[in-house]
Order: C-alpha cells, then structure tokens, then sequence
C-alpha cells in the first residue's frame, strides 16, 4: 500500500447478502477505488445493534457480505478489511468524540427522525450516537475520502464538525473528511420502489439464475399498456432501467427501446432479455461469490488479515488523542 494514496474508508451494516443495485451503485465503485487509493472497508456489525439484534443472524450475515465483496472485486490484498467489533478503538474513540457533541445535534440528524419515527421501538441511547460511531469509524483511520450514498451526507457532516471541533480544541489531529458521492443512479426493484432488501424487491448476487429470471419475469413494467402491440413507456419502467445497468449491446438496447415504444414487441420478449442479461452479468461473479462463501476459513483469513492491521494504525491514533486530551494511560 504506497503511502502518498489518498487515504478511503467506507464501508456497511451487515444486514445480509448484497443485492444487484449495491453492486453498480457501490461495490463496483469500491473495487475500482483500489486502483487509485488506499482503501479501508468496514464491517460495521456494532452499527448494526443500534436497531436490532439477532445473535443468531449476525455472523452469518457478516459471511454473506463478505462472500458478496470479495466476488465483486474487493481484494484483502490491496485492501483492509476491517471488522469493527474487534477494534475496540472505534467503540473508545465514539465515546470520546461524544464528549463533543451535543443531543440537540445528535437529534436534528435527519436518519434520526426517520429511524425514531420508524421505530416502534424508544430509540435508544446507542441510535442517537449511531453517526458519533460514524465519525469515528472514519477519524481512527484518518480517511480523507469517504464514499458514501446522498441519504450518508448528514454523517459526513458530523463527522467534519467533529474533526473540526476536536483539531481546535484539542490540536490538528484528524483531516476533515470529504463524501464521494456515488454517480449510479439508485436501481429500481422489482416493484418499481428503489432496491431494498427490507422490501422485498431485490435481486441478490448469490440468487441462482432461475431465482433471478422467476424475479425478473413477476417485474412491474409499464402499467398504462395492456397488449403487446400497444405503445410502451421506456422511461421510468424499471425493466428498462435496469437493461440499461446489465444490457452489453448498447445498439440492440436503443433498437428494441424503439420497437417497444411503438407497441412491437411484449413485455415477456423483454423481460426475458433482462433475465439472460443480468444472469450472464453475474455469472462469474456468482461462482466466484460461491466458493469464498464455502470457504470459511478464507473469509476470516481476509477479515483477520485487514482487522490486525488497522488495529494497530488504530491505536496509534487513540494514543495520540488521549494524549492530547490529557488523557494518561498508566500501568
Ligand atoms: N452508515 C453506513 C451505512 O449504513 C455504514 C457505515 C458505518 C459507514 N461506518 C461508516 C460508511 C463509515 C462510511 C464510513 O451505509
């Protein structure tokens, strides 16, 4: 890792397997980033107990994401893989940087609302704090750019304060962060609301080709249109949304966009285009994905390699910041 890279670090919650739209919106942006960057990618499993808890879940949860990122490219290699739970740097430095902020901020966090509001849960103590972990995660290393979706910019933004607050209260410590914000369009599910797992819209990585080509054939389409031979909307018809991320021939796309809006040709014709697009799309990507998920050993391998590594920058930092905090660790 050449050490005049531009430092990235971004990561997710393991909530379970990746589906298609976190692979063009993000995991493609993320594999490509390595090129350029010195990459952290988080596994954010702390942040995950901020709205629920299924002991039982989570490890497996965390082996399918991981499977997902290794097959799309993510290289333990090139990369750090870093488990949070295992760094308890993130948890000590959060509970710093909390020392910083106040609930009024905390509270005005518009993923805050929302989740409050979603709840049928008090939010706790942990959700309210959720974006002072945030900041943390990406401080402890002191990442300089940090990929994220629009809905994460808020985050971002506590996390600049933070480092603002802290380098004038306490001396220059940390950078102040900026959001790369991705260009990927949002993929539509197959009921035409954004690709959400929680929905129940998704095409995952690891579904089999007759799982994907079942979801794709049951796809919303154009409701105005009853018959095949009627005129067809293009536009904001998610089967058309989504063979423009998965369609290789550009030509033959735009020449079948023509026929559809003049009302030749059937939704099953072009859903079935879909479903061999996207399933040729991920088929080495799917078999890739299956042998690291049949491979334990290798997976925790990828994840001890990254975590032992960043737990070392990690203290360094949280050395520096007791210091200047005038914090002393004695014994
Ligand atoms: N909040 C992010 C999400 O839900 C996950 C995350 C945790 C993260 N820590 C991070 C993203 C640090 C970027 C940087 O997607």
């Amino acid at each position: 890792m050449s050490p005049d890279r531009k430092r990235v670090l971004t990561g997710h919650r393991p909530t379970g397997p990746r589906h298609i739209g976190h692979l063009v919106g993000t995991l493609e942006t993320w594999a490509a980033l390595q090129e350029t960057h010195a990459c952290f990618f988080l596994i954010a499993d702390l942040h995950v107990l901020t709205t629920d808890y299924h002991p039982a879940h989570l490890q497996e949860n965390i082996r399918q994401m991981l499977a997902d990122w290794l097959a799309a490219g993510i290289d333990p290699e090139r990369s750090t893989i870093i488990l949070q739970s295992a760094v308890p740097e993130h948890a000590q430095l959060a509970l710093l940087f909390g020392m910083l902020t106040t609930t009024a901020r905390l509270e005005r966090v518009p993923t805050y609302k929302e989740q409050a509001r979603e709840l049928n849960l008090q939010p706790s103590a942990g959700l309210l704090n959720y974006p002072v972990l945030q900041a943390a995660d990406i401080l402890l290393y002191k990442a300089e750019v940090v990929p994220v979706g629009e809905d994460q910019l808020p985050h971002l933004e506590l996390a600049r304060e933070i480092a603002r607050r802290f380098n004038q209260t306490f001396g220059e410590a940390f950078p102040e962060p900026e959001p790369l914000l991705s260009s990927a369009p949002r993929l539509p599910g197959t009921d035409n609301r954004t690709m959400h797992t929680s929905y129940g819209n998704a095409i995952y990585l690891r579904d089999t080709p007759d799982e994907t080509t079942r979801k794709v054939m049951s796809m919303y389409t154009d409701p105005t249109r009853l018959r095949a031979t009627d005129p067809g909307h293009v536009e904001g018809n998610p089967v058309f949304t989504l063979l423009d991320a998965f369609h290789p021939d550009r030509d033959e796309l735009s020449a079948l966009k023509d026929r559809y809006r003049a009302g030749g040709v059937g939704d099953v014709e072009v859903k079935q285009l879909l479903a061999r697009s996207v399933n040729s799309y991920l088929a080495p990507l799917r078999q890739r994905r299956e042998r690291y998920y049949e491979d334990p050993k290798a997976l925790a391998a990828a994840v001890r390699r990254g975590t032992d590594a960043a737990a070392s920058e990690a203290r360094r930092t949280l050395a520096e910041v007791y210091d200047k905090m005038g914090l002393r660790r004695t014994g």
